[in-house]
C-alpha cells in the first residue's frame, strides 16, 4: 500500500541534468530519494561534478559513476537503497567483466546515519557522503579513483553552507522557471520519532548575502518561482541588511526585491516558528503564494506530548485561525503519523477530530516507523501492524475526501498560473497554479516562464485543467463577430 495520501507534486525521484561535453567525458547517474532539499542537493552535485567533467545521464546502465541520494526518514526510505545496491552490485560486476569500471557512491541521509555500515554491507559502494560535506565531493572522488574506499561523513560546524559552486546561468536555464534554494539546514526541535536533528545535523541558517546572491543568481538564469528550503525552514533568522534581526518574514520580503523573481513559497514550517512577521508577510506579500505546508503530525495533546511537538492541538487550531485571518485563500498542506507508540484509539479519534476542523488541501501521512537511535524507538507500547493499517486506511479516506473538494473547488475559478514546460498533447502547456496544483492549459498559452490568467475547467488526477482567458475571451469575440 502507498503510505502517501496523494502522488507528491514536489517530493520527485529522479536525475538531474548537465548540458553535455565531449563524447568520451565520463557520465554520472544521480538518482533522488525524499525531499525537495535532496532534490536541490542532487542538482548541487551535479553541477559540481561537471566542472569536474561528468556528464548527467539517465540510466545507471552507461554511467560511470552512479550516485545515490539517500533519505533515511521511514525504515522503508532506507530500504530502498539496500535493494538499489543489490542491483547496481550485479551491473558493477557485468561491467568489471567488460572491463569497464563503474563507481557506485551513496550520499545523503542514510550515508551520514549508517556511514562505513553501508561499505561493510555492501561492499561494491565505493564512496559514502554526507549531506554536510558535499562540498568535498571532487577530492572524494580523486581518491576513489586512487582505488580508495572513502567515507566522508565528519564535519564542522562552519562546514555546512561551505557549499558546492553556485549554479552557471546556462545550468539554472536547462532546470526551469521554478527553483529550490536552501536558506536554512538541520533541525534542533528533537521531535521524538524523526532522524533528522541526527543526520542533518543541528539547525543553522544561511547568511543572508549568500541567499539573496543566489537568488539574484536563479532570476538571471530565467527563474520565476523561488521555493525556499530548510527541515524547519521558519526558524531562519540572520543579521538583516539593516543590522537588525530577519526572520523568515523580512527574508521573503528582501527576495521579492529581485528583478524577475515573481514568486515565493517555502517549506517546511513547524508550528511554533510561525512568528507575526511571517503571518504579516502571508498578509502583505502578494507574492507569497497562498499555500502552508504546516505538519502538526497528530490531533492527540498526550501523543503531542511524547512527540516533543511542544504543542497542544488547540495552539494549532489557533495558529491557523490567525494564518487564515491574515489570508483567507491559503491552503493548508499537513504531515501526519498514526500509531505513535501508546497512540489510543482514542488519540487516534481526536487526529480525526483535528483533520476535519482544519480542512487540508493537502497532506502525506504515515505509519509510524520506529528509527534507530531516536528516543520514540526506544518506547515499549508499540502499535500493532494491523491497528496503524487500519488507522492509516482511515485517516487517508478523509484527507483525500478533502484533497478531491479542495480540487473540485477550483473549477470555474480565475487565477494565475507560471507556465513551467511543454504538456503531452501539442500545443499544451503545464504550469502551477497559485496553490501548487499543475494546471494543465491548452492553445499555445504563452511561453515558459509567463505567468497567465486561466479559468479552470476540470480536474485530473491531482491536477487541474485550465483555458487561457485571453484567448478565451478572444475566441467569444469571434463567435460573437460570427454570429
Ligand atoms: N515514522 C513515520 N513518519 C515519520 N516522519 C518523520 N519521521 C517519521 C517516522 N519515524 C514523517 C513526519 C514528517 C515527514 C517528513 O515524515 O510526518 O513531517
Ligand atoms: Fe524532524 Fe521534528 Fe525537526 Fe521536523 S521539527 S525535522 S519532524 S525533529
Amino acid at each position: 500500500m502507498k503510505d502517501r495520501t496523494t502522488i507528491p507534486t514536489r517530493e520527485a525521484a529522479g536525475t538531474a541534468s548537465v548540458s553535455p561535453a565531449g563524447s568520451n567525458a565520463r557520465k554520472v547517474f544521480v538518482k533522488t530519494y525524499g525531499c525537495q532539499m535532496n532534490v536541490y542537493d542532487s542538482q548541487r552535485m551535479t553541477d559540481s561534478l561537471a566542472e569536474q567533467g561528468y556528464v548527467a545521464t539517465e540510466t545507471p546502465e552507461e554511467a560511470d559513476l552512479v550516485l545515490l541520494n539517500t533519505c533515511h526518514i521511514r525504515e522503508k526510505a532506507s530500504e530502498k537503497l539496500y535493494s538499489a545496491l543489490g542491483r547496481l552490485r550485479k551491473l558493477k560486476d557485468e561491467r568489471a567483466a567488460d572491463g569497464r569500471e563503474m563507481l557506485i557512491g551513496v550520499a545523503g541521509c542514510v550515508a551520514q546515519a549508517e556511514g562505513e555500515e553501508i561499505i561493510r554491507r555492501a561492499p561494491s559502494v565505493d564512496l559514502v557522503i554526507g549531506p554536510q560535506t558535499y562540498h568535498r565531493l571532487p577530492e572524494a572522488l580523486t581518491r576513489v579513483g586512487r582505488g580508495e574506499k572513502v567515507v566522508e561523513t565528519e564535519y564542522a560546524i562552519e562546514d555546512k553552507f561551505e557549499h558546492l559552486p553556485a549554479p552557471k546561468k546556462e545550468r539554472v536555464r536547462s532546470r526551469g522557471v521554478s527553483a529550490f534554494l536552501t536558506v536554512q539546514e538541520g533541525c534542533d526541535k528533537f521531535c521524538t520519532f524523526c532522524v533528522v536533528p541526527y543526520t542533518r545535523g543541528s539547525e543553522i541558517s544561511r547568511p543572508v548575502s549568500q541567499i539573496v546572491a543566489e537568488a539574484e543568481k536563479l532570476a538571471a538564469g530565467g527563474v520565476r518561482e523561488l521555493t525556499l528550503l530548510g527541515q524547519n525552514v521558519n526558524a531562519w533568522h540572520g543579521e538583516g541588511e539593516d543590522g537588525r534581526e530577519w526572520g523568515l518574514g523580512e527574508l521573503l520580503f528582501r527576495l521579492a526585491e529581485i528583478p524577475g523573481i515573481a514568486r515565493l513559497r517555502y517549506t517546511t514550517s513547524h508550528p511554533r516558528d510561525m512568528d507575526d512577521a511571517l503571518i504579516a508577510a502571508h498578509r502583505d506579500l502578494d507574492m507569497l503564494m497562498p499555500y502552508l505546508h504546516l505538519p502538526v503530525q497528530a490531533g492527540s495533546d498526550r501523543i503531542l506530548k511524547a512527540m516533543n511537538r511542544r504543542h497542544t492541538a488547540a495552539d494549532y487550531l489557533r495558529l491557523v485561525e490567525r494564518i487564515r485571518a491574515a489570508r483567507p485563500d491559503i491552503a493548508l498542506s499537513g504531515d501526519f503519523i498514526v500509531g505513535f507508540p501508546g497512540e489510543t484509539a482514542e488519540d487516534f479519534e481526536a487526529t480525526m477530530r483535528l483533520v476535519r476542523e482544519v480542512d487540508y488541501a493537502q497532506a502525506y501521512s504515515f505509519k509510524y516507523s520506529p528509527r534507530p537511535g531516536t528516543p520514540g524507538a526506544d518506547l515499549l507500547d508499540h502499535v500493532d501492524e494491523a491497528v496503524k493499517d487500519e488507522r492509516l486506511q482511515r485517516l487517508q479516506a478523509l484527507l483525500t475526501g478533502q484533497q478531491q473538494a479542495f480540487q473540485a473547488g477550483m473549477i470555474g475559478r480565475t487565477m494565475d498560473v507560471l507556465l513551467e514546460k511543454p504538456g503531452r498533447l501539442p500545443g499544451q502547456m503545464v504550469g502551477r497554479s497559485p496553490w501548487l496544483l499543475p494546471v494543465i492549459v491548452g492553445e499555445n498559452p504563452g511561453e515558459i516562464g509567463d505567468i497567465i490568467d486561466v479559468r479552470i475547467i476540470a480536474t485530473g488526477t491531482n491536477s487541474l485543467v485550465a483555458e487561457a482567458v485571453a484567448a478565451e475571451s478572444a475566441s467569444m469575440a469571434l463567435d460573437s463577430i460570427n454570429a
